[in-house]
C-alpha cells in the first residue's frame, strides 16, 4: 500500500481550494489537483506491506491532539518537482511540533522519513508549463482539525486520496 500522514481541510476549504487550483492552472498550464485529493503532506512513507500498518495506526493515535490554525497565504512553484502550491509563509509552532512528533515516531519504528527540511505545502497544479515566482496569495485561513493517514489509491486510472484513518485535532 502506499501510504503517507497528511492534514485534510474540511470540505469548505477543500472546494475553495480546488477554486484556486483551478485558476491556477488556467494560468499556468498543468492539471489542477481536484477538491477531493487536496492535502498538505506531513511525513511520506511510500510503499509499506500491510503488516507495518498497524504500526502506523498506534503512531497516529499517540500524535499530539492540538488544533491550530494555519494562514495559508503564498503561493509559488518548484520546477523541479513540476508542482505549483500554496503555503503558509510563516511555518507556526504547532505545526511544526506535529511534524517533529510524527517524523520521530516514524523512527523509533524503523520507517524511512524524509531528512529534508519540512516545506508544508498544499499542491494545486501538476507538470504547470509555465513558472511563477513565490507570491503573496489571497490569505485563506485553515483551523486544522485532523490528522490522516492515506492511501494513494490508483484503481481505475486516476490518483485518488483517501484517509485510511483519521484523528481529531481540537
Ligand atoms: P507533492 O504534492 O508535493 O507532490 C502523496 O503522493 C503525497 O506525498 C503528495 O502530497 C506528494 O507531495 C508527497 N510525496 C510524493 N512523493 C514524495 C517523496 N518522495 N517525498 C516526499 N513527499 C512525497
Amino acid at each position: 500500500m502506499r501510504l503517507f500522514f497528511a492534514l485534510v481541510p474540511d470540505e469548505a476549504l477543500r472546494l475553495a481550494l480546488g477554486e484556486r487550483a483551478r485558476a491556477l492552472a488556467a494560468a499556468l498550464g498543468g492539471r489542477a489537483v481536484p477538491a477531493h485529493n487536496v492535502h498538505l503532506t506531513l511525513a511520506f512513507l511510500g510503499e509499506v506491506e500491510r503488516a507495518r500498518v498497524p504500526a502506523l495506526h498506534d503512531i497516529l493515535d499517540a500524535m499530539p491532539r492540538d488544533g491550530f490554525a494555519l494562514a495559508l497565504d503564498c503561493v509559488g512553484e518548484w520546477p523541479r518537482a513540476g508542482v505549483a502550491w500554496i503555503a503558509p509563509r510563516i511555518v507556526p509552532a504547532p505545526l511544526a511540533v506535529l511534524h517533529a512528533a510524527l517524523a520521530a515516531a516514524l523512527r523509533v519504528q524503523g520507517f524511512a522519513v524524509e531528512a529534508r527540511p519540512f516545506h508544508p505545502h498544499i499542491t494545486l497544479v501538476r507538470r504547470p508549463s509555465r513558472r511563477l515566482a513565490d507570491a503573496p496569495a489571497d490569505r485563506l485561513t485553515w483551523r486544522v482539525g485532523r490528522l490522516s493517514l492515506m492511501r494513494t489509491d490508483t484503481a481505475g486510472g486516476a490518483v485518488r486520496y483517501r484517509e485510511d484513518a483519521v484523528v481529531t485535532l481540537a
